[in-house]
């Protein structure tokens, strides 16, 4: 029963004899640790383990000299962290007992949301340093000259704007993670969707000089999704093809059958985007070095959106090719096949 315990266990459990053996390790320790350097993970019976780092060599070394410790370590070149409990057995110098925590995930996170505060705070200190600088401007005079002060104003407006804009993307940052969990997806028509984001992104594409149409064959079959968030893609994907194409380019909307799915591209022929800023399009604030003029968003467009085709169970992918445009694709999965949906 004990043996059991220890194998439901998450935390790594290691015993050692007293001349430093290891003589039972729970499946989390084989999992943790031992796996490569000699040791077999998977085998139970395996009682020979080798620690696989000097560090955890001494710590195991103190708690066999009687001594309780706890000491966080970075294994394999700071690709994971460690937390390891050690404790000299009781009953006096027979062995010790290593407890082992795994904590790469959690300082993952960490650091993860350390950079979102960061970067937020960042786009958000811009515009409002802007506001400060012009209201400065007005009281220093600037409002008797009334030409100036109209600018002024227009500025104002102007970062009001992207604080705007800032705010609606994080609002729906937050909320697309939250659907990830609990979107509700019914039989979609793909069609009525694209239709709909043309019409709304038609006077801007017209305004960039760029031509946008949507290309398909048969009328797309339904797909599982939920309108209102497949609009939502759709529109960041294509308002990301209008800013990154210039005039004179062309903007397209494709839809294909493939298989139990459906794929529903969005193409340009914009500036592209390199092979290296590729992986990192969809994370969130990450924007292309010098790609976007003033104009430029804040980068959680393609986070959203990697979100939102997650919530419905399918998948976004981009290819590129500088200075020739860019495609990407968003699969979902079809309503009209039988294939089972997990
Ligand atoms: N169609 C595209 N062509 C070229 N580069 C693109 C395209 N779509 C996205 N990118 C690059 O990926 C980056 C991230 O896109 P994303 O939509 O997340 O942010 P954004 O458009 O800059 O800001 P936001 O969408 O928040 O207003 C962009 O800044 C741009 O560098
Ligand atoms: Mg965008």
């Amino acid at each position: 029963m004990l043996a059991s315990v220890l194998n439901a266990m998450l935390d790594g459990v290691l015993l050692l004899d007293g001349a430093g053996h290891i003589t039972y390790g729970n499946a989390a320790a084989r999992r943790l640790l031992l796996v490569g350097a000699g040791n077999d993970a998977a085998d139970e019976k395996q009682t020979t383990f080798v620690l696989p780092d000097e560090r955890l060599v001494a710590i195991a070394g103190r708690a066999l000299r009687g001594e309780t410790l706890d000491e966080t370590l970075e294994l394999e070149a700071g690709r994971r962290t460690m937390r390891v409990s050690a404790a000299p057995l009781d009953g006096g110098g027979v062995g010790a007992v290593l407890v082992l925590h795994d904590m790469t995930e959690a300082r993952r996170l960490d650091r993860v949301r350390q950079e979102f505060v960061a970067n937020a705070s960042h786009e958000l200190m811009t515009p409002i340093g802007t506001v400060r600088a012009l209201a400065d401007a007005l009281a220093r005079g600037g409002m008797e000259d009334r030409k100036a002060a109209r600018r002024f104003l227009k500025q104002l407006r102007v970062e009001a704007d992207r604080l705007t804009a800032l705010a609606r993307d994080l609002v729906d940052l937050a909320q697309a993670q939250a659907d990830e969990l609990q979107l509700e997806l019914r039989p979609t028509d793909v069609a009525e969707v694209i239709a709909t984001v043309l019409e709304r992104l038609h006077a801007r594409a017209a305004k960039a000089d760029v031509s946008l149409e949507a290309l398909w064959e048969d009328r797309p079959p339904l797909v599982l999704a939920d309108a209102a968030r497949l609009e939502q893609v759709l529109l960041n994907l294509v308002q990301n093809a209008i800013k990154f194409t210039g005039s004179g380019g062309k903007v397209t909307i494709a839809t294909e059958t493939h298989g139990a799915e459906l794929l529903i591209r969005v193409s340009d022929t914009g500036v592209g985007i390199a092979e290296a800023d590729l992986p990192r399009i969809f994370e969130r604030f990450y924007k292309v070095r010098g790609a976007t003029g003033s104009a430029g968003g804040t980068g959680l467009g393609l986070a959203i959106v990697r979100h939102l085709v997650g919530a419905m169970h399918g998948e976004v992918t981009v290819t590129s090719e500088v200075g020739h445009g860019s495609a990407f694709t968003v699969a979902l999965r079809r309503a009209d096949t039988n294939q089972a949906v997990v």
